[in-house]
């Protein structure tokens, strides 16, 4: 209904002045996730709304290096760190913004480390780096909540490290922080998320919000405008909003949102959010997390019941898991084995399920494992029963051919 309605309206809204009305909701909803992902001080943060979380975490790099590296010349000098749990589209847009491949250190984790970075090894590194001269650290990601086992790392240890060698800390929050909505996770998980210099959102994952809704928010929003204001003398361009305050920064509420991102036409996705906040409130919101957290626990417990299936993780709403017998097989047989389990899985017609690979220590291959992640609003008792029936079926499956 939002997008018919903003397609309806269609409207230019980058620029304040043309239209107000949807500019002001717009900022609206920018000041009310930044407030719910913790940035208390809302006169300094801000942020826009994008597509989703691959172009969130991208500006994080395009902003990151305008006010760490400074200089186009220092681009390619810049050195990123992160666990690899960190998600694909992160490292792209590190690709995208000029630093290469070579120059993002990839902190390694493990299931026997909780899929935690080696926190030390992180401060060895970045030492070496300094000291070796290899280049210039600029940028440290934290994953508060990662996509492959919802892991939520830990946000201190990062923010200790990020102001030690003076980094841009951003969090890849866009699976995770939309736990932010429930109290305990937020005195648990969030406390500290205000420390974070950038932040990728996605309410169309833990708000439940149609496709095309992610949100880049920034500890102080004026770092943005200067990464994406391109005003100059020499090119000719709309008058800002907030010209006549005789200062294009002094009023963020006066602000254009084309001088905040890549994009200047675009579809209006204010709407997206804010319609629902009003009609439903925040608490729809809130009950629809709690009814997915707990059918994650009662999966899990599920899980745990059935002979031969290990689970691996279990965070948030993802939990992943293997079959496994005792019976001596190695990790690449496991592995197959597995792969055949999704297969005869999915081919059901009526649940799908996921997977990935996760690292286990002492172990060359890395551990194929089957993924579940339950974030979709249809997604209820009656489905979660219908995953384990056909969990079941597949593993008597794989037991009756391989190993009676
Ligand atoms: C942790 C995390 N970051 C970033 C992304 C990319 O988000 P999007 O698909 O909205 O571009 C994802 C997508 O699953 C994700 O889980």
């Amino acid at each position: 209904m939002a997008d018919m309605l903003s397609s309806m309206f269609n409207r230019y809204t980058p620029i304040t002045s043309f239209c107000p009305s949807l500019s002001g909701i717009e900022k609206h909803v920018i000041k009310w996730l930044c407030e719910t992902v913790g940035y208390s001080n809302t006169t300094d943060s801000g942020g826009i709304l994008v597509s989703g979380g691959s172009t969130a975490n991208f500006m994080s790099v395009l902003c990151s290096r305008h006010i760490k590296l400074k200089e186009p010349e220092n681009y390619h000098k810049g050195l990123v760190y992160c666990s690899d749990q960190t998600h694909h589209s992160f490292l792209r847009g590190c690709y995208l913004g000029g630093i290469p491949k070579k120059n993002i250190r990839l902190l390694s984790t493990s299931i026997q480390s909780n899929f935690d970075i080696d926190f030390i090894e992180l401060e060895r590194q970045i030492a070496k780096d300094i000291e070796s001269n290899a280049g210039m650290p600029f940028l440290l990601v934290c994953n508060v909540g990662t996509t492959n086992t919802g892991k939520i790392e830990r946000v201190e240890e990062y923010i200790r490290i990020a102001k030690k060698y003076d980094l841009w800390l951003h969090a890849d929050g866009c699976y995770g922080c939309c736990f932010t909505l429930l109290n305990d996770y937020k005195l648990k998980y969030f406390q500290h998320m205000g420390e974070f210099d950038s932040i990728a959102v996605d309410p169309h994952k833990g708000f439940f919000i149609g496709y095309g809704l992610g949100a880049f928010l920034i500890k102080k929003w004026k770092d943005e405008w200067t990464t994406f204001s391109f005003r100059t003398d020499d090119i000719a361009y709309y008058p800002s909003s907030s010209e006549h305050t005789d200062n294009l920064l002094s009023d963020k509420l006066l602000s254009d949102m084309f001088d905040m991102g890549i994009e200047n036409s675009k579809d209006y996705k204010a709407l997206k959010l804010w319609l629902p906040l009003q009609i439903v409130g925040v608490k729809t919101f809130q009950n629809y997390l709690e009814e997915k957290l707990s059918l994650s626990d009662y999966l899990l417990e599920k899980l745990k019941k059935i002979e031969h299936l290990e689970v691996i993780s279990n965070s948030l709403t993802i939990t992943n898991f293997r079959y496994f017998n005792s019976k001596g097989s190695s990790m690449e047989e496991l592995n197959k084995i597995n792969k055949e389990l999704l297969l005869n899985f999915n081919s059901n017609g009526k649940v799908v399920i996921s997977q990935t690979y996760l690292r286990d220590n002492g172990c060359e291959t890395l551990m194929y494992v089957c993924r579940i992640c339950i974030l979709c609003v249809r997604t209820h008792q009656e489905q979660i029963d219908e995953l384990i029936k056909n969990i079941r079926a597949s593993v008597e499956f794989i037991t009756k051919k391989y190993f009676l």
